[in-house]
């Protein structure tokens, strides 16, 4: 069974703009994406801060490193309050297993664990030519994603186009986490493998991933309930 749910990508330069873009939300409290930036400007003060406003968080900070440094760092992250967390793929499922230990709680809770195929920054010409791998871009994310099933990770991130196929492969309860997400009328940015909201919820991915369609939006409240609206129902 899906739990369909709206993430929004916080992609702020200070813990101060976050938090006044949070407070605008004064009737619902949103799943919100914490990535790079926010957690390189804020540190684990800014995890805190959003997690005592009752906010569910997903801690995007794509591991990619020898296996015993990201378990060691996964064990620093266990210990924040956060709701999912994430690796990328091309790390190995070595890479992913330890990664898993890691993040594991002496009892036996941990975040959820979900891996990056392939980022929807990335056309299948730039991963042929620039990263040299032959295979065509869904035979990537699909071996990538059972990759992660083996390691025993909870599911993957990729675009919505591709979230379809990778539960064809894994299995209905693997978990896809879609950015790559644009409203049809809206721009698309620097993504390429994007889709709508609506097309997401038809596709069958769990968790649709929006940023600038909702933080660039002159009514950010009123863009996030449009997102709601088309994916959840
Ligand atoms: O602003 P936009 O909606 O493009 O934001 C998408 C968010 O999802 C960004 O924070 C980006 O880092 C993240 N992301 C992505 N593609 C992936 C993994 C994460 O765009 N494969």
């Amino acid at each position: 069974m899906s739990q369909r749910d709206v993430i929004i990508a916080c992609d702020f330069s200070s813990a101060e703009a976050t938090l006044s873009f949070l407070d605008k939300f004064t009737d619902c409290k949103p799943f919100v994406k914490i990535g790079m930036e926010l957690y390189y400007a804020a540190g684990p003060a800014i995890v805190k801060a959003i997690k005592d406003r009752g906010h569910k968080i997903f801690l995007d900070l794509k591991l990619h490193d020898i296996p015993n440094t990201v378990k060691k760092a996964m064990s620093v992250l266990s210990h924040m309050d956060v709701d999912m967390c994430n690796l990328h793929a091309a790390g190995t499922i070595e890479m992913m297993k330890a990664a898993l230990e890691g993040l594991t709680r002496p009892d036996g809770t941990r975040p959820l664990l979900i891996a990056v195929t392939q980022l929807t920054s990335t056309s299948e010409e730039r991963m042929q030519k620039d990263l040299l791998i032959g295979a065509s871009i869904n035979d990537t994310i699909v071996h990538y994603a059972k990759n992660a099933q083996i390691a025993g990770l909870d599911g993957v991130v990729c675009s919505p186009l591709e979230a379809g196929m990778v539960k064809e492969a894994c299995g209905a309860g693997f978990v896809t986490v879609t950015p790559g997400v644009r409203f049809a009328d809206g721009e698309v940015g620097d993504q390429v493998r994007v889709t709508t909201p609506e097309r997401a919820k038809e596709i069958g991915t769990d968790y649709i991933v929006v940023g600038r369609p909702i933080t660039n939006a002159p009514d950010p409240v009123a863009a996030y309930k449009r997102c709601v609206a088309e994916f959840v129902g």
